[in-house]
């Protein structure tokens, strides 16, 4: 295989399987309670768990004795403890102990590939850097998720389809017309319509040209340091205080044909409002916002294996200005590797 062939086969994987050197929401706070958690993302086995303090620590699930999924264990005085002989992993990979052997020359070493997490808002992020860039760039979170006017809440679900296709479909602004045209607002205003894309700060927002009040308020892409996507959707008079209600979105790939999709409901209601509006939540928006991520994930898990042959038009340029930025990061990645690789080629070979 020529050097361009396996460089293609390199930024197709990373645009398959996740751009690397970025924050991803692995899964809700909810999820990882007091045992071992197993989950694949970025198509890699990992096992999370809480350690005494209640921390959530993030390694690649494999008993560095002999391989066992530390998943099947149990967590011992805040570690990670391997059901098959008793090993015991930190959180930051080194091993602990080993009981059955106290004297083990295993003792000390890090030899579990461990991952930096952050838990920030009814969610659990973990960066995954690649061998040039270990240490992680600072992670963002959108207004919606730090501001204290704004409150709201978590949902997550598992796609059987490509991450970029849940990213994709949240910044593609004339779907909701036609896919949802029997739920709610989304089903509100023109069928037809130009859109327009405008840059910002972190990445692009995405709306209609002509009818820009009644259906989708606005479709943006955000890179962080986390891929997120914010949606605005318009609550029709008698929905309560808060204006519109913002939808911000993240997937995380779990290998090249399935993601976990990630999303926050949320408005901008403080103090009693706000508890209003998690009454109103818990009896009745969320069902309603869950019918109409259903009907994405449905048509979703329809489309063929990611990437598809596609013809865009003009109502695709968000999609196709998110697909070339993905294609540019990807490109990047693999030539920024290549270099710290031959960079430490030379210096291996200068110090011979
Ligand atoms: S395989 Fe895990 S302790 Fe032996
Ligand atoms: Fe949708």
């Amino acid at each position: 295989m020529s050097k361009l062939e396996h460089n293609d086969e390199r930024i197709e994987r990373l645009l398959s399987l996740g751009i690397r050197n970025r924050w991803y929401c692995i899964c809700p706070s909810a999820m990882v309670q007091d045992t071992p958690v197993a989950m694949t993302r970025l198509g890699e086995k990992l096992v999370a768990w809480r350690d005494g303090t209640g921390k959530v620590n993030l390694v690649q699930d494999r008993c560095p004795h002999r391989a066992a999924p530390l998943s099947f264990g149990r967590i011992i005085e805040g570690r990670l403890t391997c059901r098959y002989h008793g090993v015991q992993v930190g959180g930051d990979g080194v091993v602990q102990a080993v009981p059955a052997f106290p004297d083990c020359n295993l003792v000390g070493q890090e030899l579990v590939r461990s991952y930096p997490v952050i838990e920030h808002f009814q969610g659990i992020w973990a960066y995954f850097g690649d061998e040039a860039h270990p240490e992680p760039p600072p992670l963002e979170f959108p207004e919606e998720l730090t501001s204290p006017e704004w409150t709201g809440f978590i949902v997550s679900n598992t796609w059987h389809c490509n991450f970029q296709y849940a990213l994709d479909n949240v910044v593609d602004i004339m779907h909701p017309p036609y896919l949802h045209d029997d739920t709610y607002t989304l089903a509100y205003g023109d069928k037809s319509d130009m859109v327009e894309v405008d840059e910002t700060d972190n990445g692009f927002a995405v709306r209609r040209k002509e009818d820009r009040e009644s259906n989708v308020e606005v479709m943006q892409i955000m890179d962080t340091g986390c891929f997120f996507d914010r949606v605005g959707v318009f609550i029709p008079p008698g929905g309560g205080p808060g204006g519109v209600l913002r939808i911000i979105a993240t997937a995380v790939p779990i290998d090249e044909n399935r993601c976990q999709f990630n999303a926050w409901r949320m408005r901008k209601v403080a103090g009693w409002q706000g508890a209003m509006f998690r009454f109103m939540f818990n009896m009745m928006y969320e069902k309603m916002t869950w019918e109409v991520i259903e009907q994405d994930r449905d048509m979703l898990e329809r489309m063929p294996p990611w990437p598809a042959e596609e013809n865009l038009y003009q109502h695709d340029l968000g999609v196709a200005k998110f697909r070339n930025y993905m294609r540019h990061e990807a490109e990047a990645q693999v030539a920024a590797l290549d270099e710290f690789h031959t960079g430490r080629q030379s210096v291996s070979l200068a110090g011979e």
